[in-house]
């Protein structure tokens, strides 16, 4: 198997440019059926939190099924920059944290990942004390960083704010954070993340209550116990965690992409096509199976880890508000709304996790969508059609939406602004051709020989 180093991924076009120098476009033929099977990649969300879990070990990682994507490759350098070893084996990151050095996160680096932020706990546990710039990432929101600053300070730690930078640390002879009992005013994945990782080398015993349920925290509790942690109640609103001196060793696999997963079952809802997707945890994907049956498609668990969606006869309307786990994801909102904008009748979309997450809206309207947006309500009135148009992503969701609504409107969309996508789906253009779509990626248009990144031969 090829050793390659995090940086960059030859396989990702535009990893490092800044959002602003971005200029790939993807070029889509709307109305083609697809069919085939589809392999779902590991989690995004569990990739990136699980790498930063590796900080609490003094020895050697290993990480499977990790998605070759922009934002790993980010967090990867980050990690770097913190005095870790990483290195990317086929789809596996190997990972050493002995040398752990440095206690400050590049800014440069932060800012493009609010992901990165989650290394402020496992940082905190090792050293006693953490540097870390308040984080970017997607556009969709004030995104606040309180919960998660609360909660270590009521492990013990002294936090404040300065020049747009979080600096933490530990008083005490042995800087070892203390047990505590906290209750998040609002169920933060990433709160639970950051305090469930500080808290398994603290002192004493850790309660966190109103926790996140989503998978990918049980996914980093279960990476954490494989270190040697003792978590329990991950799953649930009450996670309890016993501090231990120190985590070991361990090779781990993480969970597939609900998120992805649900965007290839919107594909071939959209494009009314038999699709089967490989492998995916039916489970996670309750609230989104749900919906897609209240619209009309069917859905059936062929094997455990095997989903298959075909057409149904008619797409109907139906209202979805965003959640948190196990309520439907605000990760899917997007892809939906781009779904309803072709089924008959209105239905209404309440997104309650992000404000600012409705900016899709515009683009899709671009593409003879019907959608009003009232406060954190889209009202969407199905049309019969939708038609190809240039379009911009605003964020990564956004962007998968404008991929869905382009494979099923007429004619040609072009999609400006791929590195959103890039940050967080596995190739999603590559996939797609391989299921029989019809779309071009042009990596720099203004080069005399463009680069064409993927093209089904014959297809275009
Ligand atoms: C994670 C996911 C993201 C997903 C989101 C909700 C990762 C890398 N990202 O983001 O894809 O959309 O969960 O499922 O795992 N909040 C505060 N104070 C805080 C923390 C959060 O007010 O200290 C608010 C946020 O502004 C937001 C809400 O809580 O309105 C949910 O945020 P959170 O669950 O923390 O999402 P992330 O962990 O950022």
């Amino acid at each position: 198997m090829e050793d390659k180093p995090i940086t960059p991924s030859p396989n990702l076009p535009n990893s490092n440019a800044a959002p602003e120098e971005d200029k790939s476009l993807m070029h889509i033929w709307g109305g083609v059926p697809l069919q085939g099977q589809v392999n779902i990649s590991g989690a995004k969300n569990s990739a990136l939190v699980i790498m930063a879990g590796a900080l609490l070990c003094p020895d050697d990682c290993r990480i499977q099924n990790v998605p070759s994507l922009v934002d790993v490759n980010r967090m990867g350098q980050i990690l770097s920059a913190l005095g870790v070893k990483v290195e990317r084996k086929g789809d596996a990151l190997h990972m050493n944290a002995r040398h752990l050095h440095h206690s400050k996160a590049p800014y440069e680096l932060v800012s493009q990942l609010r992901a990165s932020f989650f290394v402020i706990g496992p940082l905190l546990a090792r050293l006693g004390v953490a540097r870390v710039p308040l984080p970017g990432g997607c556009a969709i929101g004030a995104r606040p960083v309180d919960l998660h600053v609360r909660g270590l300070q009521a492990m013990g730690a002294d936090v404040h704010i300065d020049h747009g930078t979080v600096h933490a640390s530990v008083k005490g002879t042995n800087r070892r954070l203390q047990g505590a009992r906290i209750y998040l005013d609002y169920p933060s994945v990433g709160a639970t993340e950051t305090l469930m990782m500080a808290a398994t080398l603290a002192d004493g015993e850790t309660t966190i209550e109103n926790a996140a349920q989503e998978p990918e925290v049980v996914d980093l509790a279960n990476f954490c116990r494989a270190m040697g942690a003792r978590i329990r109640g991950a799953g649930t609103n009450t996670i309890i965690i016993s501090g231990v001196p120190r985590l070991h060793s361990t090779d781990y696999s993480i969970i597939p992409d609900r998120i992805e997963a649900g965007t290839f079952l919107v594909a071939g809802a959209i494009t009314r096509s038999d699709l089967s997707l490989f492998p995916v945890v039916p489970d996670h994907l309750t609230a989104v199976i749900a919906k897609l049956r209240a619209i009309g498609l069917h859905i059936t668990a062929e094997t455990p880890n095997r989903l298959r969606i075909t057409p149904g006869e008619h797409h109907i309307a139906t209202d979805i508000e965003t959640l948190p786990y196990p309520g439907f994801p605000t990760d899917m909102q997007a892809q939906f709304m781009a779904l309803l904008t072709l089924s008959e009748g209105d239905s209404v979309i309440t997104e309650t996790v992000f404000e600012n997450r409705l900016r899709h809206v515009a683009e899709l309207n671009r593409m003879g969508a019907d959608i009003r947006v009232k406060g954190n309500h889209a009202i969407i009135r199905g049309v019969p059609r939708l038609s190809g148009a240039p379009v911009v992503a605003t964020d990564l969701r956004a962007s998968a939406a404008l991929v869905l609504a382009a494979l099923a409107a007429e004619g040609k969309t072009t999609i400006q602004g791929l590195h959103h996508l890039d940050r967080g789906y596995e190739d999603l253009g590559g996939k797609l051709l391989k299921l029989g779509a019809k779309l071009q990626r042009v990596d720099d248009p203004e080069a005399d020989a463009p680069v064409i990144q993927t093209v089904a031969p014959g297809q275009v």
